[in-house]
Parts: C-alpha cells; sequence; structure tokens
C-alpha cells in the first residue's frame, strides 16, 4: 500500500495533503475575484453580532469596527496584489479569517460566529455577481447604442433581406442593424430579471438550517444594499448554483444575439460579398499567405457563444443531481460561472469599436438586387391595381424572366409601417437603452452608498 501523504494543518484541523489538493480544488486561484465580496460579508456579520441583545452579545461595537478596521486594511492589500490565499485556507473564507485572527487575537476567532461558509460563500457569489451583471448591462447599452447608431447612419442604404440565405426582399443596412440592437435589449430584459433574483441576501442561514442566535438577517441584507434576505434558510443554501444557472442562462441568450451578429459579418465581410469591412485594427494576419485579413475576432465571438452555453451546462447538470442541503458539488459551479460572465463581458466589449468602426459598401450592397428581389412587391403592386394577391403571385411566377429592374431606395421608401426599414423608431430603441443604462447607474449608487456606509470609507477604494 502506498504511504498515505503527509497530512496538512488547516484552520480547521489536520487534512490529508492529496485530499486536501483535490477538494480545494481551483478555489484558492478563483476565489481571489471574491475577496472584496467576503470582506464585505464580513463586515456586515460582525455589524450585526455587535448588535445583537447585550445578553447573548459576542462581540462589542468597538470590537466590530476593529474587525472592520482591518478587513479595509485587507481589502487594500488585496488591491494591490498582496493578499494571498494559500492551500492550507482550502478558499477565501478561512484565508481571510486566518488574516483577521492574525491581527486581531481572540477577536478573530470570533467572527465565524452564527455562519458557516455555506452562507458566506453563498453571499459572496451574489455581491460578486451584481456588479457584474451591472457591468454586462452597461456593456449591453453600449453595444446597443453603437448598433443603433449604425443602424441610424445606414438606414437608407440598401440591402437584400434574406431568407433561407437566399435573396428575398429589398431591405436595409439599418433595419440589419437595428434588429441587432432591438435582440440585446431584450436579453438585458433577462439579465434584469436574474439580476432581481440575485439581489436577495442569503447570510444567516449558515449551514442552511438557521442558528440558535438572535441574529438579525434583515439587518445584513440592508446593510449590503440587498433588496431583502432570503426567506427560507434551506432554501438559501439550495438556491447556490440554480441561481448561476438562471445568471448563465441569461448569459446565454446574449452570446446568441452576438454569436448570429458576428456569423452575418463573417458572410458580409468575405470579398463574395464585401457589403462591410472590419476596421483594420480588427483583422489579424495570416503566418504564410501575405493577403489575409481573416476575421478571427468574429470566430472567436462564435466559439465562445459555445463556450458560455456549455458554462451553463456544466452548471445545469452538478445542480440536477445535488440533493438539498449544501453538497461540496456546487464549489464546482464556480469556475463555470466566472467564467462565463468574464467571457461574455469581454465580447461584449470587443464587439462595441468593431461596429462603431465598420465600414459600409454601398456599391457591393446595391450589387445584390437582382430583379427578382423585387418579386414580391411587383405582385403587391399588382393587388392595388385590384388583382386578387394569389392571382399576383401566379402572374408574376409566370412571368419571372420579365421581371424588371425597379429603384431599391424607392422599394425601401414604401415600407413605411412600424419597425419597416422606413419606419424603424431610432428614439424607442434609444428610450430602452437609456432605461437600462438608468437603472445600472441607480443600483450601482445603491450599493456604493450602502458599502461605503458599513465600512465607513469612500466605496469602490480609491
Ligand atoms: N469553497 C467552498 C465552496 O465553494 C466553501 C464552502 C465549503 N463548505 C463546506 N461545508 N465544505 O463551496
Amino acid at each position: 500500500m502506498k504511504p498515505k501523504a503527509a497530512g496538512q494543518k488547516t484552520t480547521v484541523g489536520v487534512i490529508d495533503a492529496e485530499v486536501l489538493a483535490f477538494t480545494a480544488g481551483r478555489d484558492v486561484e478563483l476565489d481571489r475575484a471574491l475577496i472584496a465580496a467576503d470582506c464585505l460579508g464580513t463586515a456586515a456579520h460582525v455589524t450585526m453580532l455587535a448588535r445583537m441583545p447585550k445578553s447573548c452579545r459576542v462581540l462589542t461595537p468597538v470590537e466590530a469596527r476593529k474587525v472592520i478596521a482591518q478587513l479595509v486594511a485587507l481589502l487594500r492589500r488585496a488591491q494591490a496584489g498582496a493578499f494571498e490565499i494559500t492551500l492550507a485556507d482550502q478558499d477565501v473564507h478561512l484565508a481571510v479569517e486566518r488574516h483577521l485572527t492574525a491581527k486581531l487575537g481572540a477577536l478573530g476567532k470570533k467572527v465565524h460566529t452564527g455562519r458557516s461558509r455555506n452562507d458566506q460563500v453563498a453571499v459572496d457569489l451574489r455581491l460578486y455577481a451584481k456588479e457584474e451583471l451591472l457591468g454586462v448591462l452597461a456593456e449591453i447599452a453600449t453595444l446597443a447604442a453603437a448598433l443603433n447608431d449604425f443602424s441610424r447612419r445606414h438606414a437608407a442604404v440598401p440591402m437584400v433581406g434574406r431568407t433561407h440565405q437566399q435573396p428575398a426582399m429589398p431591405s436595409s443596412v439599418g433595419l440589419w442593424a437595428g434588429a441587432h440592437a432591438e435582440s440585446l435589449l431584450d436579453d438585458a430584459a433577462l439579465l434584469t430579471a436574474a439580476y432581481n433574483l440575485n439581489d436577495q441576501c442569503p447570510l444567516g442561514a449558515a449551514a442552511g438550517y438557521g442558528v440558535p442566535l438572535p441574529i438579525d438577517r434583515q439587518l445584513v441584507s440592508d446593510l449590503l444594499g440587498f433588496a431583502r434576505p432570503i426567506g427560507n434558510v434551506l432554501h438559501a443554501i439550495n438556491s447556490r448554483g440554480k441561481l448561476e444557472s438562471v445568471i448563465l442562462g441569461a448569459l446565454t441568450q446574449v452570446m446568441l444575439t452576438l454569436s448570429r451578429l458576428a456569423q452575418d459579418l463573417v458572410l458580409f465581410t468575405m470579398p463574395e460579398f464585401g457589403y462591410f469591412s472590419l476596421p483594420a485594427e480588427f483583422g489579424t494576419g495570416s503566418s504564410i499567405m501575405p493577403q489575409k485579413k481573416n476575421p478571427d475576432v468574429l470566430e472567436l465571438v462564435r466559439s465562445r457563444a459555445a463556450r458560455v452555453t456549455a458554462c451553463q451546462t456544466a452548471v445545469l447538470d452538478i445542480v440536477r443531481s445535488a440533493p438539498s442541503g449544501y453538497n461540496r458539488d456546487l464549489q464546482d459551479a464556480k469556475e463555470p460561472f466566472l467564467e462565463g460572465l468574464a467571457m461574455t463581458r469581454a465580447t461584449l466589449r470587443i464587439l462595441a469599436p468593431l461596429m462603431a468602426g465598420l465600414a459600409v459598401n454601398r456599391a457591393a450592397l446595391l450589387k445584390g438586387f437582382t430583379p427578382d428581389v423585387f418579386a414580391t412587391d411587383r405582385a403587391l403592386e399588382l393587388v392595388a391595381g385590384g388583382l386578387p394577391f394569389r392571382d399576383a403571385y401566379h402572374h408574376v411566377k409566370a412571368h419571372l424572366d420579365e421581371l424588371q429592374q425597379m429603384s431599391p431606395a424607392a422599394a425601401l421608401a414604401k415600407k413605411t409601417h412600424l419597425g419597416a426599414p422606413a419606419g424603424l423608431d431610432f428614439a424607442a430603441v434609444a428610450g430602452r437603452l437609456r432605461a437600462v443604462e438608468s437603472f445600472v447607474r441607480k443600483e450601482w449608487q445603491g450599493l456604493h452608498r450602502a458599502i461605503a456606509r458599513l465600512l465607513g470609507v469612500a466605496w469602490p477604494l480609491t
């Protein structure tokens, strides 16, 4: 038999070194993203502990302030990249407790009274997600604004509308770009719903069954700027993973919008189409073919969309097999969650300048307007002359080779109803994206104000 690996001393006792490495997994690195959230959760928790009835108070208000001062110092160290999570810590929660105990002795050992890592990690992920989702929404608004602006600038530029990718009817560049803008705004509505679900505080659930102490969960929720505490403490723990999958589901929708946009652009920037050209800085070259300007960015947008979907699938599958209560499986939902958020944000950010710099080649777009593109318009002209539509349809179908070239601009000018090429409501789109922006601003202000009040320092730290 293999000799047993040496045990490693940790805050919670000696753990076999291999078991420790296996169970900590990637937490030691990934939890760096959660340091700020973990400190905030601890600050709110000790503030609440110090306000419990005197008879069962474990911390005085002066002691709570000492803990918070140390947390602020820790936050500054972390910001400078000087706070380390070690394998012996297992994760950020025990790293912060180790740090507080090293600085404050017995006082540091008190901070974990009435909580568990289970509700701690749940609150950390929700605080992290809150900031990130506001970031995603802000970036959606920026890209939707770029698309709406592009749509307005090229509203009158004719572009063949396609079904089955085959030429179908006269359309415009404005209609094409505006469709992607509106899709993003729908995705923003899903994200806002996910944001609201996320905006509930799990702290005080402890291991999932509450604690025999008169803790004030409403106070903790208010201190952290959450809309409300989660009611049932077991649900507070069970919602981990499920919540991440909801958020990843909304992110998947964003990525579906972006991969469709990318796929359109890959096609329409091919020399055979030449409708659009990418800004020079978005082309990457080939190591062998000197002439190449490849749309690598757009191709990676498509594959990143696949990867965000994979992140959601991973989390859904982890949740599906987990029973009630905390199960360590949930730790493995962290990586796809953080990855899905980061990947979606990076994709939104790269596409905004790409859209702003996309060049439109009017001549190439006009070349696509062969007479057959006007077949339906011609049938509707016959309808205007009194023919029933089906008869007009068959007439045009029987005389397709006699179809005359029409003016694309004139064809577009006739499509004036709501949402059609000459009936686009740019102001309505702008209004929807301003609503997203003001939601983000209001939520950011509320969150940052609550944190500044909790810590007694300006937030974000300067
Ligand atoms: N790192 C752990 C996680 O992400 C923290 C919770 C550990 N809880 C436990 N009961 N082992 O899930």
